[in-house]
């Protein structure tokens, strides 16, 4: 397939490196032109501009921290087709993107992407950590094999999308439509636990909605306070006992 991407960093970086090498045509931007051509080449991709990005492809992935979305112009999807996919793959973090007000009252992420960019938006790539999505990939049919959760509203692109994600190494849970997604946000059970499939299904079942943003902000607060840097272990097991019912939980 042909894809873009927005955004070259830990997971826009590492989703390109796997499509590419999975035989995709990959084209990347992001903010820092003067790293860009470099960036692209070790991704195997081909370096873009903001506007190119998103045309010509099949696939748009957006892969920026959430306060960067509402910068993006307001008509980049303008005379896109309609069939072209958007993935969402961001995550609200208040002490890194600031005061987003809608946010902060409880709008499901996805769905305020969907309207800052005047389109609708597939969430995907958005529930495993960088590291897991680099070296926790493995063959359809690996015992075990970690499970990543998507939303939205679109069968079509969410077939699409899985059939993606399944190439990179890992199997897929439907959370549901788009209004669904908070199931798979920070703060959920379901968010940075490496599960496989039956347990990833259980996990989104269990989420509480109104508890999610005091569950990621006190998830934060403490690792920021911890003097050493944790480990992608100690992060993963970290996320499994903040809910002592998750079936990986020590
Ligand atoms: N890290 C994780 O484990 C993880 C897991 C799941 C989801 N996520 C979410 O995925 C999103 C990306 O995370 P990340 O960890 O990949 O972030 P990151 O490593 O900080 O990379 C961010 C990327 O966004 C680019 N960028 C910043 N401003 C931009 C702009 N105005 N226009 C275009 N590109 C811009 C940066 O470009 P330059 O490189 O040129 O500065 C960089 O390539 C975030 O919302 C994050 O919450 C992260």
């Amino acid at each position: 397939m042909k894809i873009g991407i927005i955004g070259t960093g830990a997971i826009g970086g590492t989703v390109a490196k796997k499509l590419v090498n999975a035989g995709h045509r990959v084209k990347v931007y992001s903010a820092d032109g003067s790293k860009l051509k470099t960036r692209a080449r070790e991704l195997g991709a081909s370096p873009s501009t903001l506007n190119d990005v998103v045309r010509d492809v099949e696939v748009v992935i957006l892969s920026v921290p959430t306060t960067v979305i509402p910068s993006f112009p307001k008509d980049l999807f303008a005379g896109i087709a309609k069939d072209v996919i958007v993935v969402d793959t961001s995550n609200y973090y208040p002490f890194r993107d600031g005061d987003i007000p809608e946010l902060q009252d409880g709008k499901v992420e996805g769905e305020w992407v969907a309207e800052q960019i005047g389109r609708p938006v597939t969430k995907a790539f958005n529930n495993l950590l960088a590291h897991t999505l680099e070296h926790g990939g493995n063959p359809q049919g690996a015992e075990g094999r970690i499970a990543m959760a998507i939303s939205g509203d679109d069968e079509k692109a969410k077939a699409t999308i899985s059939g993606l994600i399944n190439e990179v190494g890992f199997d897929v849970v439907d959370a549901g439509s788009l209004s669904d997604s908070w199931r798979h946000q920070p703060g959920t059970p379901a968010y940075c636990t490496e599960l496989n499939t039956t347990e990833l299904k259980d996990a989104l079942d269990a989420g509480e909605k109104e508890k999610a943003a005091h569950i990621r902000d006190s998830a934060i607060a403490q690792l920021i306070e911890r003097v050493t840097q944790p480990s992608h272990e100690e992060i993963v097991v970290f996320n499994r006992a903040l809910f002592p019912t998750n079936p990986k939980t020590a």
